[in-house]
């Protein structure tokens, strides 16, 4: 016998990491996605352990005044968004307090929070997306349902260019007569794996990631084919897992890179190189570095995680000295390649990894931070500790680990300042692309 699960009523009081909301039911938390603070709701319970609950939303009783009808028929079912039911300055209150909140539990620090500084763009504001491939009742290219590996073939998105839309019917076009050359996660078998799309707002690239260096001649006539789509890239992904990229990366079509205009500069970007995913976004990510570096000119600026060398080469007339780090070789020579196009030459890059600053580069009496989401390690704090740069300016894609790591800079003698934080993602809880 099936036993339904049972429905309970609840207030949320706040939205947590993730965008759920949050409320109380016998002493234990219950986690409600799709939910705003404030709001009375009747809920099935789909998950219960001994401290929290999960529920799904069967009915918003008493609704916030910050909601709204969400845009995408599929909210709630693809995984890309979480808040497209609130209105834009109720996301920019959320984020801001849940930014706050990591620094509280997580950290153990009251610092001063500013509001968050909104996206000029609420919808298609994305230079870039990536679409799994697999099977699901059939060959799907797609986003992943919430919190589960099935795809659903979001389309239109409205957080990325229309244009992208049409190259990802192309290559679902094409899979329907080719099921078999879907990936399959469970046993590693089928060739194609993604499909991403990168746009610097001039030109749009395919990178089409598969499994063995073969690609299918008919996939990149469509592509080729496709309005929009300026160059075709293969990578090349043997390995089983969740990494989207492999080591090997070959032109197919066309010119294969991008170029971005970031504070007054032209940044060369190879197809598998990170770049900030909202552009404009970027531009005031960039501003901050500068205010926050000051009018003093500084020895040395070290931009540890540097990427392409976007914030270094946007803070070189800063210094005497710019040094990047970053352990991607494709990313540093897209950063060397820009130095040049910059005519920055007290710019240089290193590869390597940022953990160990002086010893590789010598002692930085400025360092700007902008780790991946698993934030700093703790070589490198030890190593800030002991070098004592003057002042770190830290870019976090992640309050949590921006929480932890700033507590254990603390530990080492440093006093964290204010934070400022900014929309890159409208419509989702995310923090990190
Ligand atoms: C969030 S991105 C920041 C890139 C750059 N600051 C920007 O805004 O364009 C993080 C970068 O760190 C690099 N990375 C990851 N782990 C690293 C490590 N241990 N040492 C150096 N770089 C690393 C990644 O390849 C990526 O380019």
């Amino acid at each position: 016998m099936v036993t339904a699960k049972p429905e309970v009523e609840l207030t949320v009081s706040r939205i947590v990491a993730g965008g759920a909301g949050m409320a109380e039911l016998d002493g234990r938390k219950v986690f409600v996605p799709l939910t705003a603070p404030g709001e009375r709701v009747r809920a099935r319970l789909v998950l219960s352990k001994r401290d929290y609950a999960v529920a799904r939303l069967q009915e918003v009783l008493e609704p916030s005044p910050h909601r709204r009808a969400p845009r995408c028929p599929l909210f709630g079912r693809c995984g890309g968004c979480q808040f497209q039911h609130l209105v834009p300055d109720e996301q920019l209150r959320v984020k801001r307090e849940m930014v706050a909140d990591a620094l509280r539990r997580i950290g153990r620090l009251d610092l001063p929070v500013a509001p968050v500084l909104p996206a000029p763009d609420e919808w298609h504001y994305r230079n870039k997306t990536q679409y799994a491939v697999g099977i699901d009742r059939g060959p799907r290219v797609g986003f992943f349902v919430t919190g589960t590996h099935r795809i659903v073939p979001a389309e239109p998105c409205f957080l990325h260019p229309a244009r992208f839309d049409a190259a990802r019917r192309a290559c679902a076009d094409w899979l329907c007569g080719a099921a078999a050359q879907a990936y399959r996660e469970h046993d590693h078998t089928g060739n194609l794996r993604h499909l991403a799309l990168r746009t610097d707002g001039r030109r749009t690239i395919a990178l089409v990631a598969t499994r063995t260096r073969r690609i299918s001649v008919e996939l990149v006539e469509r592509l080729a084919a496709t309005p929009g789509v300026d160059a075709i890239v293969q990578n090349v992904n043997p390995e089983p897992g969740n990494r989207i990229f492999g080591p090997e990366t070959r032109p197919i079509l066309g010119e294969p890179g991008l170029e971005y205009e970031l504070a007054g500069r032209r940044l060369r970007v190879s197809p598998t190189a990170f770049f900030q995913v909202n552009t404009a976004q970027a531009e005031t990510i960039v501003a901050l570095v500068r205010e926050r570096l000051g009018d003093r000119r500084w020895t040395r600026i070290a931009d540890l995680y540097c990427g392409v060398g976007a914030f270094a080469l946007a803070v070189s007339d800063l210094a005497e000295q710019v040094t990047g780090v970053e352990s991607s070789p494709v990313a540093v020579a897209d950063a060397r390649r820009n130095a040049e196009l910059a005519g920055a030459g007290n710019a240089e890059f290193t590869e390597g990894d940022a953990a160990f600053l002086p010893a590789d580069i010598g002692p930085a009496d400025a360092v700007i931070l902008d780790p991946p989401r698993k934030g700093v390690s703790r070589e490198l704090i030890a190593t800030l500790g002991a070098a004592r740069p003057d002042r770190i300016v830290y870019v976090s894609c992640d309050p949590a680990t921006l929480a932890r790591d700033l507590a254990l800079l603390g530990k080492t003698g440093y006093r964290a300042g204010d934070v400022q934080p900014v929309d890159m993602f409208p419509q989702t809880a995310q923090s990190s692309p």
